[in-house]
């Protein structure tokens, strides 16, 4: 339930008679609760690759591990894995396998003392199967141990405690030569309101990647029956999506390849049908074929999401690796914009929180919040402001053209490129000596931090 009591401390000072000045910003702030942003988790754990469709089995010796365990399965990045969590360590675990075959992963955790955690793994290597791999979290701090662990031909050794981000990494990285490590980064984009432009920055924003990048780029414009990505980019008529809900069994990549529409080198866009001949009702799991196929095939995957709120939509959301929100700075989208980031801080819990763009600023006579006092109360700084241009935006709608093709202004132009490069872009190489660098990949390896 919404407090509406913040509504008083937002309106514009002006109009209600109060003095001006910075003093509402802390107002709304407090009244909407804002909490400091929980810190976000080391990008290199974050930049992991989904874990692939694996079956994991996890033998937790600790409480402390039970609950590390459940967070990492609940996170996007193990969404296609099957997890299944034992409590009893690695003892319990050889019992079972005397009787039921081994899954692809094994993570196993012991608070033995190195003899006795040894002998546990002989015992249980005697029942493994030989393709499954073992990821083992103990205790044991000592590089003889670790030695033993892998000539016993453990995959890897965490020294606990550890977090679950660090636990998703581990498994990834030994899944990482796999197909998730070829899939693409996908940005789901997102207005709190309609009409605040989330589309026309996705678009853009799509569209200066491949440029900037020269690589390729998939718009998937998801906004079935209102869908503007064929309009803003001047495409010819394309079913597109349509095609793809109506014959699922039919998704392929040479499917896929058919339905997309080039526009420039580098970009391909996937349209909306844009018509309302027929109702669109889709389920949860609906575009997840379709969505990783074009990721399986593209290393950008720009996705343009409709203002709703169903269960696919908010499936898209999570599971994104990026997600830009773009807000409008009124009270309106401050209350959704607060909603949804807290929704995602909830559902996200290792990721960082999404990109803000505040969009339409400074639109004469309107009265605003004002983007410090909006950033504020959502404990969000926004990653770029765009000022309401409606010359630019609309010379460059009408004729199905980007910003960047048709405006002298290259204020605007340059934005975009900055959403682009700080999603797009790979992090800056950290300068490391050859014996940091040696030091920092053995305690990759053991777990030590
Ligand atoms: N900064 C801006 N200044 C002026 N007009 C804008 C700006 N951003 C977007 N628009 C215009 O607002 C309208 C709605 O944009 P759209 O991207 O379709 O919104 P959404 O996807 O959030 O519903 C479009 O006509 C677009 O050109
Ligand atoms: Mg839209």
């Amino acid at each position: 339930m919404v407090n509406l009591a913040f509504l008083a401390d937002t309106r514009d000072p002006q109009h209600e008679g109060q003095p001006s000045g910075s003093e509402t910003a802390p107002a709304i702030a407090t009244r909407l609760g804002h909490d400091a942003a929980s810190k976000p988790h080391p990008a290199s754990l974050r930049e992991a690759a989904p874990v692939p469709r694996i079956a994991i089995h996890a033998f937790c010796d600790s409480a402390e591990l039970v609950g590390v365990v459940e967070a990492a399965a609940a996170d996007r990045l193990m969404a296609r894995a099957h997890l299944s969590l034992h409590r009893g360590g690695l003892g319990k675990a050889e019992g079972l396998y005397r009787k039921a075959p081994c899954p692809n992963l094994l993570i196993v955790e012991s608070r033995s003392s190195a003899p006795a955690f040894l002998a546990e793994l002989d015992r249980l290597a005697e029942v493994c199967d030989p393709g499954t791999r073992l990821l083992v979290i103990g205790h044991v701090n000592e590089v003889g141990f670790y030695r033993e662990l892998l000539r016993r031909g453990v995959s890897e050794y965490l020294l606990a405690p550890i977090s679950p981000p660090q636990l998703i990494a581990a498994v990834s990285r030994l899944y990482g030569d796999g197909v998730a490590a070829k899939l693409g980064k996908t940005y789901a984009f997102i207005g709190v309101k309609g009409g605040v432009g989330s589309s026309t920055i996705a678009h853009n924003v799509g569209w200066s990647i491949a440029r900037r990048f020269q690589s390729a780029v998939t718009l998937v414009d998801m906004d079935l029956p209102f869908g503007t990505a064929g309009l803003n980019l001047n495409l010819e008529e394309a079913q597109g999506l349509r095609e793809v809900l109506d014959k699922p069994d039919r998704v392929d990549e040479v499917f896929l390849e058919r339905l997309l529409v080039q526009r420039g080198d580098h970009f391909n866009v996937l349209t909306a049908p844009a018509t309302l001949d027929t109702p669109f009702d889709v389920e949860e799991l609906g575009f997840e074929p379709v969505l990783e196929l074009a990721r399986a095939g593209t290393p950008h995957l720009v996705l343009d999401l409709p203002h709703l709120w169903t269960s696919w939509v908010r499936r898209t959301l999570v599971t994104a690796d990026e997600i830009v929100i773009t807000a409008v700075p009124d009270l309106a989208n401050l209350r959704n914009a607060k909603n949804l980031v807290a929704f995602l801080r909830q559902a996200r819990p290792h990721d960082a929180p999404p990109r803000l763009v505040l969009n339409q600023v400074g639109v004469e006579r309107r009265p605003e919040i004002r983007p410090a006092a909006f950033a504020k109360a959502l404990g969000i700084e926004p990653l770029v402001c765009i000022p309401f241009v409606p010359r630019v935006f609309g010379t460059a709608g009408n004729n199905g053209k980007m910003v960047g093709e048709v405006s002298a202004r290259q204020g605007i132009a340059k934005t975009f490129a900055k959403i682009a490069v700080t999603m797009a872009g790979k992090p800056e190489p950290r300068r490391r000596s050859l014996l940091g660098s040696l030091l920092g990949r053995k305690s990759h390896d053991t777990g030590k931090r």
